[in-house]
């Protein structure tokens, strides 16, 4: 059960919260390299309740920073972008890509004292096509996670962005929770009309799959199983990892090779990151979109992703069309002839609507979790007492030093022999597994 206090400390990310402090002690992808054009305009960015800009000055660097002057805090939002810093528009300071005053104009040359103040800025490194901050407190910042993704070459990792309009937790939870998968993507799949190695056969076949679940190093597993023919398991693995990344079960787990993130940009809103190897097989890198053994697409599952255009807001960032505001777009006749079991067109959105329509942070008095939800009570409890652990005594969480726990970590499904355990099971995918080939990040 999560009590009050729990709720509140699971979800409240701002400065000087439990879960905020947890989440300060990792590196956070902040916006696509892409988002930033060298001395073009500044992005207005959220990112743990924080109100920041990040720009790239005229020599390719990048500076993300409390929006605030730190003089008399116009926002350097306004600011015009040179070639060695940002400039405030109001009296003309002059912050490089680090924070440090490099010009105070308005007062004399003897009064100067520009060597006396900084702007609040962060550490940013970019990798795998992303920003990334660190919002901690260490004079220095700890190594990036050490993602098996992160073996890959840039080039070889797709990035997409979707913004949440939900507290982070409850839009996580939806990645470790395999049994919504059943109904909310594939209530209208009658079993028999999939082929029988198809992975969402043994999903539709059986609704109701028991579970293995584990701390792991790098947070949490699970594993979902149902029976598959005689003398088969059908495994369906996930996992959440620190802080605030998921792995899901959407490739044959020899193949798939990504990571999911529910960045808080504060508490009410979240941005949705997937980073995927572009060699490896997944959700992300079929083209085709699942379906029925006549050929037939499935109705529900297409991919596509209908974005409002992005605006210079602080919340304005990848945006789907489809809203609380329009009902995700549902359609009540696909519902209700069965074409789509939500009447909500395609995987993301289906999540999306759901979690988002519990309300910006679900109220956990007003929840009766089951046996099906073993995997996020016990993720709540990891989450909690890290944070807690960290707040008490300075313990720092999984991952932070020893990044090499994340390395190992796999979501997908596969099919093995029924007397194997879970993690034999899993164990004897992840040595035949295809990889990346570790490559040297000169920038790191
Ligand atoms: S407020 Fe920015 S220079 Fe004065
Ligand atoms: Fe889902």
């Amino acid at each position: 059960m999560t009590t009050a206090i729990d709720s509140v400390e699971l979800t409240r990310v701002g400065p000087g919260t439990v879960m905020g402090g947890l989440m300060r002690q990792y590196w956070i992808p902040a916006l696509l390299s892409s988002e930033v054009a060298r001395g073009g305009a500044p992005v207005r960015l959220m990112l743990l309740g924080e109100q920041l800009i990040a720009f790239r000055d005229g020599t390719g660097r990048v500076g993300v920073m409390d929006h605030r002057c730190p003089h008399r805090c116009a926002s350097l939002f306004l600011g015009r972008n040179e070639d060695d810093g940002l400039r405030c528009v109001y009296h003309g300071w002059k912050f490089d890509v680090t924070g440090r005053c490099v010009d105070v104009p308005n007062v004399p040359p003897h009064q100067d004292f520009k060597h006396k103040v900084s702007a609040k800025a962060y550490p940013a490194v970019e990798r795998a096509g992303a920003v990334w901050v660190y919002m901690g407190s260490r004079a220095e910042a700890p190594p990036l996670p050490a993602f098996e993704l992160f073996d890959a070459a840039d080039g070889d990792i797709g990035a997409l962005l979707i913004q949440r309009d939900c507290n982070f937790l409850q839009a996580l939870e939806g990645d470790i929770d395999t049994s919504h998968f059943g109904f909310l993507h594939a209530g209208h799949v009658d079993p028999d009309a999939i082929d029988a190695d198809d992975p969402i056969h043994h999903t539709v076949a059986i609704r109701s799959p028991e579970y293995h679940i584990a701390d792991a190093a790098w947070g949490t597993q699970y594993a979902g199983y149902r029976a598959a023919g005689p003398g088969r398991t059908s495994w369906r693995f996930g996992n959440f990892l620190f802080p605030f990344w998921a792995q899901v079960p959407n490739g044959e787990l020899g193949h798939n090779v990504q990571v999911r993130g529910w960045v808080p940009l504060d508490d009410e809103h979240t941005m949705y990151w997937v980073l995927w190897w572009k060699r490896g097989r997944s959700a992300m890198t079929q083209q085709a979109a699942p379906a029925f053994k006549d050929g037939a697409p499935i109705g529900g599952m297409g991919r596509d992703n209908n974005f409002l255009p992005n605006t210079t807001d602080w919340l304005g960032r990848w945006r789907l069309a489809a809203n609380a505001g329009n009902d995700w777009h549902i359609d009540r006749a696909a519902q209700h002839d069965n074409t789509i079991y939500t009447g909500i067109d395609s995987i993301h959105l289906q999540d999306q609507a759901v979690t988002e329509s519990m309300g910006p942070i679900l109220d956990h008095s007003f929840e009766h979790l089951a046996p099906s939800d073993l995997m996020i009570t016990r993720t709540r409890r990891r989450l909690l007492t890290a944070a807690r652990a960290l707040r008490d005594t300075g313990v720092p969480p999984p991952g932070v030093d020893n990044t090499a726990v994340f390395h190992d970590a796999r979501g997908g499904y596969c099919v093995s022999d029924a007397a194997r355990g879970w993690q034999e099971a899993y164990a004897e995918q992840m040595a035949a597994a295809s990889r990346p080939l570790p490559v040297t990040h000169a920038a790191e």
